[in-house]
């Protein structure tokens, strides 16, 4: 879409076919998946792949993951699979995890942002996976947000965002996982190395393949992943952790507008009408499907000026949701 282009009146409905017949003709549309919601394009097509990058905002050195709905389509569109993926596929596909593995040709460039190795995955959403196989091809999708702001986890979401920008959206309901999809490459012996801490645990992972690397701890040097920019996934609002948020923001004076954003137990000095518990039932898989929506909704809430976050614990899918909270904070 190039700045001159037409808008487009956004609908939102559950038709596959809809959405399939638009993709069809080059368009963008988004998509549901488990994770989080996508905008979507056919990925062997340069020009729907600059319609996201344009509807998104996005720079286009920021490479996109390849949505396929057919497991032998790996195949297709990456040259080889390393034993590890394979089981790593067998075991979790379709899920949220992506493996970055060297592409073939048909994949362009764009897509890549240029890199020999396409990120792939499978996504466990049913409406996404009937329109990927009736599609031909594989669906480009970054998450339907505008670049730097918090993804979206429902239609709604993508509506209020997007909407005149492309003129269909498949709702299929609220993402049941809420935080993007781990991302995991290969080292030059076929070991698994973590791109982006996501939906399929460290923990999960290990189980399956044994120990995983994960760069930035330990000795390692932290991975150049591209697109993996330091602040992201912000609130217009300021974030801070407990811990390092101003003493001030809790004086007579401010504690009014200062909002507690907590994993199960609230803030002892804030009003509990300004709490909201991602988590009352202390799972981390509830806290990361609400971690989203309750940043948004806080950013919506006129009396809300500045945002407290409680302490998450840091295993399992607390390593995801700490991981987008770093990034969200405004330092
Ligand atoms: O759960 C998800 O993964 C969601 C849904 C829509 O599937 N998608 C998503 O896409 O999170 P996005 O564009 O917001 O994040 C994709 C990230 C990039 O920022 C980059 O870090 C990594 O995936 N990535 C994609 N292709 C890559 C490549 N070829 N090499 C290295 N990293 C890549
Ligand atoms: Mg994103």
């Amino acid at each position: 879409m190039a700045a001159s282009d037409p808008s487009f009146s956004t609908s939102i409905g559950s038709s596959v076919q809809e959405a399939a017949s638009w993709l069809l003709q080059d368009d963008v549309v988004g998509i549901p998946t488990e994770t989080v919601y996508g905008l979507a394009g056919n990925a062997l097509s340069e020009v729907a792949v600059a319609k996201i990058f344009t509807v998104k905002n996005r720079p286009t050195f920021n490479p996109l993951i390849a949505h396929i709905g057919r497991l032998e389509d790996v195949h297709k569109y990456a040259q080889t699979v390393p034993a590890l993926a394979e089981k790593l596929i067998q075991t979790f596909w379709p899920g949220p995890l992506t493996l970055l593995l060297k592409k073939t040709a048909l994949v362009p460039d764009l897509v890549t942002a240029g890199s020999d190795y396409v990120a792939l995955r499978m996504p466990d959403h049913a409406l996404t996976l009937e329109l990927l196989k009736t599609l031909p091809f594989p669906l480009a999708a970054p998450s339907a947000n505008p670049f730097m702001y918090v993804s979206p986890t429902e239609a709604e979401h993508v509506y209020k965002q997007l909407k005149g920008k492309l003129p269909y959206i498949l709702n299929g309901g609220a993402c049941t996982i809420g935080v993007e999809s781990t991302i995991v490459g290969f080292d030059t012996e076929g070991k698994p190395v973590l791109y982006r801490a996501g939906g399929i645990t460290v923990e999960q992972l290990e189980e399956v393949v044994g120990p995983v690397k994960i760069p930035g701890s330990k000795n390692e040097a932290p991975l150049a992943a591209p697109g993996q920019l330091k602040k992201h996934y912000a609130t217009g609002k300021p974030m801070q952790k407990e811990q390092t948020a101003p003493i001030e923001w809790l004086s007579e004076e401010l504690i009014k507008g200062t909002w507690f954003m907590g994993f199960d137990k609230p803030h002892d000095l804030i009003p509990s009408t300004q709490q909201i518990l991602l988590a009352p039932d202390s799972s981390l898989s509830t806290a990361a499907a609400s971690l989203f929506s309750t940043m948004r909704k806080l950013d919506e809430i006129p009396e809300v000026e500045r945002i407290i976050v409680g302490t998450i614990p840091t295993t399992g899918l607390g390593r995801a949701i700490n991981d987008r909270l770093r990034r969200a904070l405004h330092l």
